[in-house]
């Protein structure tokens, strides 16, 4: 079963949505529409978005990278510009590439890599159960996602033999967080957000044990902010990576990269 949306459900639902502060609400109108199967779950969709919801968390799922990405309540929206890192570290990538994906929450990178790559070994971490329970959705067969903190769960058969390491772990500086708007803030889980002190505590932790996975010229990869990037480029040369910055002005995306020594 499914709802139709006649001319004046669509006022109804769009005025709603804009006097909640949607922007985009005719077209979240539409979306919200195509996933409610019946209309008790429409209205229940409808009141969860003019709450606050994050529209994503409403629907189920994330459009990323030309994926239809599902997405659990409290676990972190892929953003758009993050599909960025994915271009990158397509770019770099062998023909055969061994692929991890650290804090991959729903599992967003990882998936768009395995679907831009012919064949890639991908392994996807997180260390929120209700991530990688949304990953295993998300992450095609064969790749693998496992639990745990950072490299901790990866078989240490990958030491040495990593292409492409991927991540973009939390960045955000614990006091800023309760400047972020309420959708990331209340909605998404602090693990998602908070990169300590001064938001690269997990970063730094990534680069400081990526040399030992890397291959021989294999890449790091983070997504980082514009202001931040000066010092996790430091990191990276810290770990002895050939390190530079890439950056789009039109997603507003920033990814620092590193080359392992051949
Ligand atoms: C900013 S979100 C990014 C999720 C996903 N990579 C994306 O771009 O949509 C950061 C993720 O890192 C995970 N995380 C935080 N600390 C971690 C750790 N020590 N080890 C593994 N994952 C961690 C969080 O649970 C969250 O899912």
């Amino acid at each position: 079963m499914s709802v139709s949306l006649s001319p004046s459900l669509e006022f109804v639902l769009v005025t709603r949505l804009r006097a909640a502060g949607c922007v985009f609400a005719e077209d979240e109108a539409r979306l919200i529409v195509s996933a409610a199967r019946t209309s008790d779950e429409l209205a229940s969709m409808l009141d969860r978005r003019v709450a606050g919801v994050p529209l994503e968390h409403v629907l189920g799922w994330a459009e990323f990278c030309g994926l239809r990405i599902e997405v659990d309540p409290q676990v972190f929206v892929p953003r758009r510009r993050t599909a960025f890192l994915v271009e990158q570290a397509a770019a770099l990538a062998p023909t055969t590439a061994v692929v991890v994906d650290l804090c991959c929450g729903s599992g967003a990178v990882g998936a768009a890599l395995a679907d831009t790559l012919d064949r890639i070994e991908l392994y996807a971490v997180d260390i929120d159960p209700a991530a990688v329970r949304c990953a295993r959705r998300n992450v095609p067969e064969p790749g693998r996602v496992l639990k745990g903190d950072l490299y901790a769960p990866l078989p240490t058969s990958l030491k040495g033999r990593v292409d492409i390491l991927v991540a973009n772990a939390p960045y955000v500086p614990t006091e800023a967080i309760r400047l972020m708007p309420p959708e990331a803030r209340l909605h998404e889980p602090r693990v998602s957000l908070d990169g300590g002190t001064d938001g690269l505590e997990i970063q730094r932790r990534v680069t400081t044990a990526a040399r030992s996975w890397l291959a021989p010229g294999g890449h790091l990869l983070i997504e980082t902010s514009e202001r931040q990037a000066p010092q996790t480029a430091e990191a990276f040369a810290d770990a002895g990576l050939t390190t530079w910055v890439e950056s789009s002005d039109e997603v507003g995306a920033t990814v620092v990269v590193g080359t392992a020594p051949r």
